[in-house]
């Protein structure tokens, strides 16, 4: 069974533009923050050689496609091979969305994989246990399995300012990448080009089954600079 990583890294993360401390006066950009968001600096390197290479060392990944924003294909791929990367067949440059990126990206995978995981640059921190759970859950006949985290907030529904809807919390997850299909499910789903915010959304809406396993508070999605100095501060001391 062949399992191939689709990183979806074309983000422009303009969010994450700040003003360094020690420059205030002069306005100059923290070092990286210029860049595309995977190119930001996380530990004295790219942002996305974090993801890189964990899903590199996983022993569930056979091979990786990254989608790198347009214009730095090739350094996506002097970065893998500056880490040692192997596994990273395709650079291709993404679309004007995330939906149109993974969809570039799905079509780089061989036409023999068997899952096809959906992992979002801005996560650095995938984890093997993460990954196991995914493919443990396809194992089991699911179409799909995504991480998710219970909520501690009540959410509710908001429309013209007033509250419409008070949402069940127990029922509620707040879901992360990476996200596993079964090959054909996920090729399927993104063919129609429509637009969604994650995968799964795709797979459900044209009847798949897709179940959530246990996700990981450490899968942070990297949006400003504040969630870049908290992903920084958790490198090197997980479990
Ligand atoms: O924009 P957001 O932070 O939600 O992006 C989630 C992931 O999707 C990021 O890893 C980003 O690089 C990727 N993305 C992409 N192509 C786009 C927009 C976002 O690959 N056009």
């Amino acid at each position: 069974m062949s399992v191939w990583a689709v990183l979806a890294a074309a983000g422009r993360g303009e969010r994450l533009r700040v003003v360094d401390s020690v420059d205030e006066q002069s306005s100059t950009t923290r070092p990286g923050a210029d860049r595309p968001k995977a190119f930001a600096q996380l530990g004295g390197r790219p942002l996305l050689a974090e993801s890189l290479e964990r899903l590199e060392a996983s022993a569930w990944i056979d091979s990786i496609a990254v989608v790198a924003p347009p214009g730095w294909e090739e350094p996506v791929i002097l970065l893998a091979e500056e880490l040692g990367c192997g596994k990273v067949v395709a650079s291709v440059a993404g679309g004007d969305s995330r939906a149109a990126s993974v969809r570039i990206g799905v079509g780089e995978v061989a036409d023999d994989a068997a899952v096809i995981l959906v992992h979002d640059a801005a996560r650095p921190l995938v984890s093997e246990r993460v990954l196991e759970r995914l493919i443990g859950a396809l194992n089991e006949g699911w179409d799909g399995a995504v991480p998710g985290l219970a909520l501690s907030d009540t959410v509710k529904r908001v429309r013209d300012e007033a509250v419409v809807e008070t949402l069940p919390r127990g029922e509620l997850r707040a879901v992360q990448t990476p996200q596993a299909f079964v090959a054909a499910v996920l090729r399927a789903a993104v063919s129609g080009g429509d637009e969604a915010t994650d995968c799964s959304s795709l797979v459900e809406a044209r009847g798949g089954r897709v179940t959530v396993v246990e996700g990981d508070p450490r899968l942070l999605k990297v949006t400003t600079a504040d969630d870049l100095a908290l992903v920084e501060s958790w490198l090197g001391s997980e479990p």
